[in-house]
């Protein structure tokens, strides 16, 4: 990183930001002049439907289809913004973790647009994305524990402030959106299968079926394979010829499977929070979509006395406003990044 003097507070930053680390290429601009981000535009161009088919991301697929739609994106999200290029004090894109031939699209159009213009570029980890997503719509960012639940991660992180986090806790096989896809194809239902599964379970019975919760007693790690191979069995003894879910068994299955994620997340998320003696939780990723998981979680800040921020539903699934907003505190810090900067599959948050 190499330091840069902070604009004056007062002047207006305008910043434009691309995420292109999975299946959705997202454009945002966001705007601040002291007070609260004004996210100006956010584009999102899923590509659900092209993966759905093959039941999960194919890696040439985004990467072909992130090159294709990016460019006129750009365009989308500065217009319904009603800025220039010349307007953008800054741009930004996802670096890892991610796809490498994706995150190589975004970065490179990114650098691409400073370059030209001779302004700034910032790379940004998506995951710091998501873990700063649920203060976008305050003036401040404040210490807390965060639980990022999407669909490559689920992690418990300390942040203590910008840039200073501690990792407490992470899945120790698939990550809970992963949990919740798998178990979708398992049972049938559209990728992705998180919220699918969320729409089945409005009609099930979460103690139709008693799954476990692994490592729910102890410690902060997460993990959700065991749940869903005891899903499998319960597929298998209820079908034994086909090892398929009968259509009506299918809401108590989705309920039941959903209670004991939920379980565990909000079982660990109120353990890691009174350990580092935190009083705000928030909650972001794809996965805080979730009305149950949301509900879940808030009853229990609720008795213990904690605060709740949950990023708001526009921002919790994959978007480039959360990269965005990372960006702008970043360059408010003075912290640009080099144009040599690689991408990184693998990038860590701590
Ligand atoms: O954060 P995200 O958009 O992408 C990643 O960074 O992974 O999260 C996507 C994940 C998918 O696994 C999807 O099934 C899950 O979030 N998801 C949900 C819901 N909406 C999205 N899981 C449970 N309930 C939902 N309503
Ligand atoms: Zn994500």
């Amino acid at each position: 990183m190499e330091k840069i003097q902070v604009k004056k507070s007062g002047v207006p930053t305008t910043i434009l930001a691309i995420e292109s680390s999975c299946d959705e290429t997202a454009v945002a601009v966001l705007r601040h002049d002291g007070g609260v981000a004004e996210i100006l535009s956010s584009e999102i161009s899923s590509q659900i439907d092209i993966h759905r088919e093959f039941g999960g991301v194919v890696p040439e697929l985004a990467s072909r289809n992130h090159s294709l739609h990016l460019r006129p994106l750009v365009e989308v999200a500065m217009e319904d913004a009603g800025v220039t290029i010349a307007d953008v004090d800054a741009f930004a894109a996802t670096s890892g973790p991610g796809l490498a031939s994706s995150l190589l699209v975004g970065n490179t159009t990114a650098k691409a647009l400073a370059l030209a213009t001779g302004k700034p570029f910032i790379s940004v980890n998506h995951m710091e994305g998501h873990l700063l997503s649920p203060f976008i719509d305050r003036k401040n960012l404040e210490s807390n524990l965060a639980l990022i639940v999407s669909g490559g991660h689920t992690m418990l992180i300390h942040m203590k402030a910008f840039g200073d986090y501690s990792m407490l806790g992470s899945t120790r096989d698939d990550a809970a959106g992963e949990a919740y896809d798998k178990v979708g194809k398992m049972l049938g239902l559209p990728y992705p299968g998180g919220p699918e599964i969320e729409k089945q379970a409005r009609s099930g019975s979460a103690e139709a079926f008693n799954f476990p919760r692994s490592m729910l007693k102890d410690g902060l790690d997460f993990s959700f394979s065991g749940l869903k191979t005891a899903v499998l069995y319960q597929l298998e003894k209820l079908d034994p010829e086909q090892g398929k879910a009968p259509a009506d068994a299918i809401p108590d299955l989705c309920a039941s499977f959903q209670q004991a994620v939920i379980d565990i997340l909000v079982t660990k998320t109120l353990r890691a929070t009174a350990q580092c003696e935190e009083k705000t939780i928030t909650l972001s990723g794809g996965v805080s979509c979730n009305r149950a998981l949301r509900n879940a979680m808030q009853t229990a800040c609720d008795e213990s006395g904690y605060e709740l921020l949950i990023s708001p539903p526009a921002v919790s699934t994959d978007n480039a406003a959360m990269i965005a907003f990372v960006a702008l505190h970043r360059h408010l810090h003075g912290e640009h990044s080099s144009f040599h900067e690689d991408i990184n599959p693998n990038l860590t948050l701590v």
